[in-house]
């Protein structure tokens, strides 16, 4: 594709042939005879960074994405050549570079498979306007690949076919084909031939993917500016690519305090105080359990941030503490656009401070947002991010808001064409002066940055809690996110569980959608269904524009009510689950929500299924997404799974049908899973708990499962106060081995495991802990056998004979 070649007519560049090549510890550098450098850096054994320059010698090399604790350092890597190419050769894989033109090739050093080759490789067109290139790489795509990722695409979840830009964007009522939206994440994995490799091209400007819809057998990327610089992780598979992604471009730094997995409930707006206690206090009057409720932008005076709008919130602290003792934690929204106004103080103190974003020729960046003319911090400027911490101490640590929302930091701007800043603004860029061009796509992040540094400094000890609409690679270090202004429609639905997947095989796991849709008013029966996905969803919030009627629970009719209740409880049981998935994803970047390819690639039927996930490592889940449905059909990954609502084991590796009325939706649970769970409380903290339940779903074979708990909050688990637990389950004929494994210093509350079995295929005659035979008062009810046990033990196992019930 060529751009730009009215003005200059050179078309195409290409590097020409290699007269040079050094190596310097973990980074080569390969030199044409025209200037380009070819730096080709190896992270790890299976990770190998390539950046080129066209003028011989290369910019700073900074990055937003790349984290510090990226894990780096290899087993192997030796240099070898031959007449016509190098070769780099790692403990993984082996990549050739052509002398002839410097194409690349990469293959599994084992097996020799061809993972990814250069097409054209890496090329570029001059930019007369701006400076520097457009910078371009095409990649051959091989016989049957598919693509998958980035980031927030409302599309199949399977790319092939198709192409993307970059450039995030305020896009109220988005649609299934709108591109770009709010987010940019350009990493994407291919899989082919069983193996899957990833992507990441960080490159912040207008980017583009095209997997195979301008030519069918060619996959390219470009930019707009800056360089050609991009990761290649090779897996083979999609979820070590996925994680390999993930630490290089960062887990969350910490957990989220557990009461932000719980249901939280929004709109705009919540207001005055009487409407916010009105909602909460139904809540509690209909036992619907619920942690969060949200002041969208009309609790401000004028919508300027850190302001209180007195009329509707006269004493904001007192309210705030009046709701945490009832449970709720208030979640404030803060956008970035600070209002033009002489005696607004942060206004003021910004403009002194000279922190605001400007024009090429000096002028102040002025946009239109809520509050009517406003000014913007230049958040790439890290003295402005300390400046705009600090402006949480207030909200934080004197009003106790436990949780910040960041919203229209696209950023968006009102009125205007292109809906956000022109292209000339300056940017700090962290002390590498740039244009808007290159720090758009990175602006949101650094607002959320700041916000995140501001809440971890003054909610300490607790942990911070932020939510962001734009977001760019390495956003999930930070915050949680969701998927900005969708619309009340069935379609709507389908595309938030993609988007979730999606996001969640990006590296971004911490997401959820605007539960019945922002824009329109939901029927009680697909706000019902959009519920039931939800409670699969980290982020689990209703939202809604507000100005079409209410969308709480109870808005609809009883009958409506009494589902949804029923399903926000089963996801306050299944707490302990999720947060052990979460604490999976954090320490190893393992993603929350697997898309089935994700989950078993091999078996080629996943490639191009879109519906069914499976949320943490053992539940299959597949939404309803059409009205009238008394069920559907899905696909069951290879492997038994029990029937979530029956406990009838089906085994996978087909399609079927699946009965789910109103009050269902199809989930199963993995044989041999071991799935923990609490009671059902109104907020999380409310009980005390005592005794957890396990449910052990019964195997012929061996499964293993692990029960993260900490304090739920603080940061006491970084100083190994965690517990974590491991279940080795065995089961053969009349017995079941179940071995726990214990690691970690803290004491949990709890004592005491109720251990419900499922599908026993026999009756327990004899219980032995540890190896001792205890007396055991077994109880069978509907057909699950349970047994109350010591948290401790090592061992446990049950002798049976077989079943006759
Ligand atoms: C934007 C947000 C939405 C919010 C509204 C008012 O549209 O995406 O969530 O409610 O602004 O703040």
């Amino acid at each position: 594709m060529i751009v730009n070649t009215e003005l200059e007519n050179k078309g195409n560049l290409f590097p020409s042939k290699i007269i040079d090549f050094k190596k310097d510890v973990d980074k080569l550098y390969f030199t044409a005879d025209n200037d380009v450098i070819l730096e080709l850096t190896v992270v790890r054994d299976s990770l190998l960074r390539f950046r080129y320059t066209t003028v011989g010698n290369f910019n700073n090399d900074f990055s937003y994405a790349i984290t510090q604790y990226a894990s780096i350092g290899y087993n192997k890597l030796e240099i070898g050549e031959t007449k016509t190419s190098f070769e780099v050769l790692t403990s993984k894989l082996r990549c050739e570079i052509s002398k002839e033109d410097m194409r690349t090739s990469i293959y599994d050093a084992k097996d020799g498979t061809l993972i990814n080759h250069d097409e054209n490789g890496f090329h570029w067109e001059e930019s007369y306007e701006h400076g520097g290139n457009i910078v371009k790489m095409s990649k051959v795509s091989n016989d049957g690949e598919s693509y998958y990722g980035l980031g927030d695409k409302p599309n199949h979840l399977n790319l092939k076919g198709k192409r993307f830009s970059n450039w995030v964007t305020d896009s109220y009522a988005y649609g299934k084909d709108t591109d770009p939206i709010y987010k940019t994440i350009p990493f994407y994995t291919g899989l082919h031939h069983g193996k899957a490799y990833g992507i990441f091209f960080d490159n912040t400007f207008k980017s583009s993917f095209d997997f195979g819809h301008e030519r069918r057998n060619v996959t390219s990327f470009w930019a707009q500016g800056g360089e050609m610089n991009y990761y290649f992780f090779y897996g083979p598979k999609m979820n070590d690519v996925v994680e390999s992604y993930t630490d290089l471009t960062g887990k969350p730094h910490h957990l989220p305090p557990l009461w932000a997995l719980g249901f939280h409930q929004c709109k705009w707006s919540y207001y005055p105080e009487s409407k916010v206690k009105e909602i909460t206090s139904t809540f509690r009057k209909l036992q619907i359990p619920c942690d969060a409720i949200y002041l969208d932008i009309d609790y401000m005076e004028g919508f300027r941030c850190f302001t209180w709008n007195k009329a509707y919130f006269p004493d904001p602290k007192r309210m705030v503490k009046e709701l945490l003792d009832d449970g709720f934690k208030t979640v404030a929204i803060i956008d970035p656009g600070i209002k033009i106004d002489k005696e607004y103080s942060v206004f003021k103190e910004a403009l002194e401070k000279d922190y605001f974003c400007k024009r090429a020729d000096g002028d102040y960046m002025k946009g239109k947002v809520w509050p009517g003319e406003c000014y913007f911090p230049d958040f790439t400027n890290p003295e402005v991010r300390d400046w705009w911490s600090g402006l949480f101490q207030e909200l934080i640590e004197d009003v106790g808001i436990k949780g910040v929302w960041n919203d229209m930091n696209e950023p968006a701007v009102m009125e205007v064409p292109n809906k956000t800043f022109p292209d000339d603004v300056r940017h700090d860029y962290d002390g590498n002066p740039c244009s808007h061009r290159k720090a758009h796509n990175i602006y949101g992040m650094q607002m959320a940055r700041a916000t995140y540094q501001g809440l971890k400094k003054y909610s300490y000890p607790k942990r911070p809690f932020v939510i962001t609409r734009a977001a760019y690679s390495g956003t999930q270090r930070y915050t949680s996110t969701w998927t900005g202004d969708n619309v009340a429609t069935w379609e709507h639905l389908w595309i938030a569980n993609l988007q979730a997947q999606r996001m969640a095989m990006s590296g971004f796991s911490f997401v959820g959608s605007d539960i019945g849709g922002f824009a329109e008013q939901p029927q009680g029966e697909l706000f019902t269904r959009w519920i039931q996905l939800g409670i699969f969803h980290p982020f689990f919030r209703v939202h809604s524009s507000g100005d079409h009627g209410d969308q709480e629970p109870w808005a609809f009719d009883e009958d409506v009510t009494a589902i949804v209740k029923k399903f926000i409880e089963i996801r306050y049981q299944l707490l302990p689950y999720l947060y052990t998935a979460f604490w999976n994803y954090t320490d190893h970047g393992t993603p929350l929500l697997k898309s089935l390819v994700l989950y078993d690639q091999d078996d080629v039927q996943t490639h191009y299924r879109t519906d069914e996930f499976i949320f943490g490592e053992q539940i299959l889940a597949c939404p309803i997404l059409e009205p009238n449905a008394k069920g559907r059909r899905m696909y069951i990954p290879r492997g038994n799974w029990y029937n979530f609502w029956t406990d009838e084991v089906v085994k996978g590796g087909k399609e079927m049908w699946v009965d789910a009325d109103i009050d269902s939706m199809p989930f199963f649970v993995k044989e041999g899973a071991i799935i923990p769970k609490y009671p059902i409380q109104q907020y999380v903290g409310e009980k005390e708990i005592t005794e957890i339940t396990l449910d052990v779903y019964y195997k012929d074979g061996k499964e293993e499962s692990d029960f993260y708990s900490d304090a739920n909050d603080g940061f006491d688990y970084t100083k190994g106060r965690y517990s974590l637990r491991n279940f080795k389950l065995t089961g053969k004929g009349n017995e079941l081995i179940i071995n726990q494994h214990k690691e970690g210093k803290f004491i949990t509350p709890y004592s005491t495991f109720n251990i419900q079995f499922h599908g026993l295929p026999f009756d327990i005659v004899e219980v032995q802990l540890d190896n001792e035979t205890i007396a055991h008062k077994s109880l069978r009810v509907n057909n699950i056998e349970s047994i109350t046990v010591d948290k401790n033990f090592s061992e446990l196992h049950l002798k049976g004979i077989k079943s006759h019930s």
